[in-house]
């Protein structure tokens, strides 16, 4: 049992016991973060990402403006009980475009991550309004006045600016057109070939069930109802990112 005395002189000098923690915890440090030098990307290739169109991009502000993130999260983890509840567990490549990203565990309401497409817009728009009139044990506030306040336009384009500074690869193209583009995925009578080019997959409809007005409801249900409905997933294979 001399390994055991050695060791009770290491628990009686604090210098050498301090010194060989270190060297422990440098060693296991190495171990961690070397590997990711040599990985080409640590985000798995999916496929389906976009950078949000200027009216989700908006709605998602309004999104983060009124504080739902304090509620809700947007990270389903990996754990049988949030995958039968919510869908497939959250990928890192589908908040790769958010700045600031939505991930977190604080769950007053559930995880929003795939609400997309799981209601219509009248549903959103209701429950949005008066949360109780859909769900009578809600304590969700009300946010009626998102439907009668005018969605802005005039600072989209520099909006998608500072998210290409930050890495979303928005186009020259994109940035021109985006107040049109905001204007014409709430107007399903719009002509959208430009916009449906630009975001494959985009949602067009009149979200606020408002044909008058381009209103703050608009951008968040569309925002809304494009969560967790980009990636692909019937040609997504998990195993894939590890071989
Ligand atoms: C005080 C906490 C709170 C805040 C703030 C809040 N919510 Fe909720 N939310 C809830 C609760 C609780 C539920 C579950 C009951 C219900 O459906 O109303 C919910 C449900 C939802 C649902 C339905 C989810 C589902 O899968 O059924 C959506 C969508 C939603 N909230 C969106 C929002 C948005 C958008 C905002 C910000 C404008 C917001 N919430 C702010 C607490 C909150």
């Amino acid at each position: 049992m001399s390994f055991l005395m050695n060791h009770s002189k290491l628990e009686k000098n604090a210098t050498l016991l301090l010194i060989l923690s270190l060297l422990v915890v440098t060693v296991g440090g190495i171990v961690q973060i070397v590997p990711l030098f040599y990985l080409q990307n640590t985000i798995e290739k999916v496929e389906g990402m976009r950078p949000y169109t200027p009216l989700e991009l908006a709605g998602r502000d309004i999104y983060i403006r009124e504080g739902c993130y304090t509620c809700h999260s947007q990270m389903i983890r990996p754990f049988r009980d949030e995958v039968e509840r919510y869908g497939h567990y959250s990928l890192a490549a589908e908040s790769m475009y958010d700045h600031s990203f939505q991930w977190g565990s604080k769950r007053t309401g559930p995880d929003l991550a795939r609400v997309g497409q799981r209601y219509s817009n009248e549903w959103h728009v209701q429950h949005l309004v008066d949360p109780r009139s859909v769900v009578p044990e809600s304590v969700m506030p009300s946010y009626a006045f998102l439907r009668d306040t005018p969605l802005e336009t005039k600072g989209i384009a520099g909006h998608l600016v500072a998210n290409r500074r930050v890495g979303v690869p928005y186009s020259d193209d994109m940035i021109a057109n985006a107040a049109a583009d905001m204007r014409a995925q709430a107007n399903p009578d719009a002509d959208t070939k430009g916009l449906e080019g630009r975001y494959p997959k985009v949602k067009v409809s009149d979200f606020d069930g408002n044909k008058q007005a381009l209103t703050e409801m608009d951008a968040l249900v569309a925002y809304l109802q494009m969560l967790g409905t980009l990636v692909n997933f019937s040609t997504y294979d998990a195993a894939a990112g590890y071989r």
